[in-house]
C-alpha cells in the first residue's frame, strides 16, 4: 500500500541509457537497464503524482498511468526534459546519460577500406541535464525539487556529497553497488544537507517506494542545496 504522499505533484523522471550515434548503424551506449527509473515512475504514480517518464532505449513496459516519452541520445533527452520541466514540481534524474557523444556522426555507414586504417573518433561533452534543470529558477526557489543519482566505484559518501553540491540538488542518491546494472535488487544511500540515510538491500520497486516517501517528506521543508 502506497499513501498518496505526492498527490497534486507533477513528477518528471529520466531513466535508462542514452545512445550516441557514430553512423546510421552504430553507436555508443551503456549497460543501464532503466529498472530503477521505471520503478520510481511507478512508485510516484502510486503515490498520486502525475508522472512523465523520459526513457532512453530500454525494453521495459510502461508503468500504468505514466506518460512515457522515448528518446535516444542525450541531446534528445535534454530536449524532452526541457519541454516538461517547466510544469514539473519534482525532477528525478536516474538516467545513465552518456558523458560524451561522437563530435560528428557520419551520415553514411563508415566502411572498411582495406588499408587496415581504423576510424579515429572525436568526442564532444554532453550537456548535464540534471545540472541544467537544477539551475532553473523554479529549482532555485524550491518549487521544483531535484534528485540526482550517482554510481561511484569508491568513497560513495564523499563523492556523492561532492556531486550533490556541484549539481546543486537537495538530494543525491548513491547506488550501493558495486554492479546493479540490470539487477532487480539494489541498496541506496540518500545524501542531503543534513547527512545520509541508507535504504538497505531490497527490490528496486521497494526502494523506489521508500525513496518517494523520503522525497515527499523532504519537499515540505527543504530549500535547495
Ligand atoms: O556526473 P554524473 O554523470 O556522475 O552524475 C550522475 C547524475 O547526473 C545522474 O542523476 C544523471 O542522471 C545525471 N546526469 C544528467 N545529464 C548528464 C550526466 C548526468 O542528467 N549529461
Amino acid at each position: 500500500f502506497m499513501p498518496k504522499v505526492l498527490k497534486g505533484q507533477r513528477v518528471l523522471v529520466t531513466a535508462g541509457p542514452t545512445y550516441e550515434a557514430i553512423d546510421p548503424v552504430r553507436g555508443i551506449t551503456n549497460l543501464s537497464s532503466g529498472k530503477m527509473g521505471f520503478a520510481i515512475a511507478r512508485a510516484a504514480r502510486e503515490a498520486g503524482a502525475e508522472v512523465t517518464l523520459v526513457a532512453g532505449p530500454v525494453s521495459l513496459a510502461t508503468p500504468r498511468g505514466v506518460t512515457r516519452v522515448d528518446v535516444k541520445s542525450a541531446s534528445n533527452m535534454l530536449s524532452a526534459v526541457a519541454a516538461h520541466a517547466q510544469s514539473a514540481t519534482v525532477f528525478i534524474a536516474t538516467a545513465a546519460v552518456a558523458d560524451w557523444r561522437p563530435a560528428a556522426a557520419s551520415a553514411q555507414k563508415i566502411k572498411k577500406d582495406g588499408s587496415g586504417q581504423t576510424p579515429q573518433l572525436q568526442f564532444t561533452e554532453n550537456t548535464d541535464i540534471l545540472a541544467t534543470v537544477a539551475g532553473l529558477p523554479a529549482a532555485q526557489t524550491g518549487r521544483l525539487f531535484c534528485v540526482g543519482f550517482a554510481a561511484e566505484s569508491h568513497d560513495l559518501l564523499e563523492n556523492a556529497q561532492a556531486k550533490r553540491l556541484r549539481k546543486k540538488v537537495p538530494l543525491l542518491v548513491g547506488n550501493i553497488g558495486p554492479d546493479t546494472f540490470g539487477q532487480d535488487h539494489n541498496a541506496l544511500l540518500l545524501i542531503d544537507a543534513q547527512g545520509s540515510l541508507e535504504l538497505p538491500r531490497a527490490s528496486k520497486l521497494s526502494l523506489a517506494r521508500q525513496l518517494v516517501r523520503e522525497i515527499a517528506g523532504r519537499m515540505a521543508a527543504c530549500a535547495p542545496t
